[in-house]
């Protein structure tokens, strides 16, 4: 059965694009900041989008509470954050436990939280990559679905190193949609479950970067 999506954004939007791409069910688009390019990417394929500043709220709850009421009143089955950068209240995760997934451009639980390619670099690793992971309470801490390595080049700038994990990102998001939509990854008593077909699937994108 396919699933009704929304994509939580607040940047360039290449990942909601490719989720569009790949024939992702995407019934609405919520960003923390307005002017972005998610925006327009919603724009110009009709899906509806809303903007929720946490400048207009209160309080966090209120914040959690509104996103919350967007997200049941389009009656979506699961949420993608792609881009989203603030921490999602327990009243959100809680609803939609198991079907909220998140992805992070770099392979967790190393450089967790904002600027994840620019921590790689300052570490000087020579392998970073990016997370497809289920959300939990925490930041970026939730049960790890997929991982792809990517590597890092000694003359690369953020700018080089991030196109390089996005590239990948944009293969790996949609695939593990289809997945979940499914029933073939599942988080089920607090632990992924693959099915082995995906669990093989997966495993062969370990190898894989955006030259294959
Ligand atoms: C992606 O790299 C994702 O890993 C991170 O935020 C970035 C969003 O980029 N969470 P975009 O807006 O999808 O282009």
């Amino acid at each position: 059965m396919k699933w009704k999506w929304a994509v939580l954004v607040g940047g360039r939007g290449s990942n909601l694009a490719a989720l569009l791409r790949a024939g992702t069910d995407v019934r609405l688009v919520v960003s923390h900041r307005a002017g972005v390019g998610a925006l327009d990417v919603a724009r110009s394929a009709a899906v509806p989008a809303t903007v929720l500043e946490p400048g207009a709220f209160c309080d966090r709850a209120a914040y959690d509470q509104a996103l919350l009421d967007v997200l049941v009143a389009a009656g979506v089955d699961g949420v993608v954050l792609a881009g989203f950068l603030r921490l999602l209240g327990p009243v959100v995760v809680d609803a939609f436990a198991g079907r909220l997934l998140n992805v992070h451009p770099s392979l967790l639980p190393a450089f967790p939280g904002l600027h994840a390619p620019r921590q790689a670099l300052a570490a000087g690793v020579r392998v970073t990559g990016t997370t497809v992971h289920f959300v939990d309470r925490g930041m970026d801490t939730g049960p790890i679905i997929a991982q792809v390595p990517v590597p890092v080049w000694p003359d690369d700038t953020e700018a080089t190193l991030t196109a390089r994990i996005q590239a990948v990102e944009h293969r790996l998001l949609p695939r593990v949609v289809q997945l979940v939509e499914a029933g073939e990854v599942a988080w089920i008593d607090g632990r992924v479950r693959l099915a082995p077909r995906a669990a093989r699937e997966l495993s062969r994108w370990y190898g894989k970067n955006e030259e294959d």
